[in-house]
């Protein structure tokens, strides 16, 4: 394992998210409230969110230039979140504002370590192959592109097309609905990081026990990505490259919400692997940035790089 650290390092080059981008509201319950009843809200906040800002959130909080390719609506809602981004230091030049659109918003209602969540994404604001072909000159010279699998197939195509083209560094977060896709996504990606249901997905059976998560990482990388990280439930995840593999396990966090423990852990990777960290050192780091997400309510990231240091040095 390498000693140096991951805040040493700089990153050359932009890191560009291509994703989902909304506005969250996060309510803290004590319990949910069941028909017809009602609950005190404990906590309320109202933020930048969508998995794919999330994601460019957590990489310029941890130093590096991030750059947003997504799509909200005209309305005062849109103008808001791109103003939170731009105060985020993330550049969203290639963020459309469709017209007549509303933008999407997400509400995370958060109990006792569980969330509940009302999605209202138009189908205006998913992002089309057009919207991504007009972001080709910042993927093109992107670092490394980060392709957040849950928008539409056509523009998850383009994405990867576009980033592999150019021999950027990809790196996918999800699982498409489609086998064809899937198979797109496996031919194109440098990492590849799945929750527990997207590598069943991906694998095409069902995965039990965290052998079984293992076994199913080192197959996804004889079939293309350089890099496979997928979650095994408790054990924490299961990390697998060429010539190697090892589960890693959580940190040591009471989950308050699990919303956008997957985006920081993402984009955490990506930044340590673009400073040339080793695999098991960013995996690490990647594991504590997640576990900082899942502190607190709401997906919005609060990352440190001194803290992720300190966490991931606990992480054996
Ligand atoms: N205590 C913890 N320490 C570190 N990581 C954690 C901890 N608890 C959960 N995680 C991680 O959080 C991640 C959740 O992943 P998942 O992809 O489901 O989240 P997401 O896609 O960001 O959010 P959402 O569920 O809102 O779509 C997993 O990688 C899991 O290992
Ligand atoms: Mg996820």
């Amino acid at each position: 394992m390498s000693a140096a650290r991951a805040t040493t390092g700089v990153v050359e080059g932009v890191v560009a998210v291509v994703g989902q981008v909304g506005r969250d509201l996060v309510l803290r319950v004590d319990a949910v409230p069941g028909a017809g009843g009602s609950a005190a809200v404990r906590e309320r906040r109202e933020v930048l969110g969508g998995k794919g800002a999330n994601q460019a959130v957590a990489a310029a909080q941890l130093g590096t230039s991030a750059a947003l390719v997504g799509v909200v609506g005209d309305d005062a809602a849109g103008e808001e979140v791109l103003a939170q981004a731009r105060r985020d230091g993330v550049d969203v030049r290639c963020v459309v504002r469709r017209e007549g659109a509303r933008t999407a918003l997400l509400v995370d209602v958060v109990a006792g370590g569980e969330r509940r969540l009302l999605e209202d994404v138009p189908e205006e604001v998913l992002l089309t192959a057009a919207d991504v072909r007009a972001a080709t000159g910042l993927l093109r010279r992107s670092a490394a592109v980060l392709v957040q699998l849950q928008q539409p197939a056509g523009a998850v195509s383009e994405a990867l097309q576009i980033a592999r083209g150019a021999g950027r560094f990809v790196v996918v977060d999800g699982a498409p609905e489609d086998a064809a896709v899937r198979e797109e996504v496996l031919g194109a990606a440098t990492v590849l990081r799945a929750d527990a249901h997207e590598a069943e997905l991906f694998c095409g059976r069902a995965l039990r026990g965290a052998d079984a998560v293992l076994a199913a990482a080192r197959e996804l990388v004889g079939r293309g990505p350089r890099l496979v990280v997928l979650e095994a439930g408790a054990a924490g995840n299961a990390v697998a490259w060429e010539g190697g593999g090892e589960l890693v396990p959580l940190t040591a966090v009471e989950v308050v919400d699990p919303t956008g423990g997957g985006d920081s852990f993402t984009a955490a990777l990506t930044v340590a692997l673009l400073r040339g960290e080793e695999v098991e050192r960013a995996v690490r780091w990647a594991t504590a940035a997640a576990g900082s997400t899942v502190r607190r309510a709401g997906g919005r990231p609060a990352l440190s790089p001194d803290e992720l240091d300190e966490q991931a040095d606990l992480l054996t």
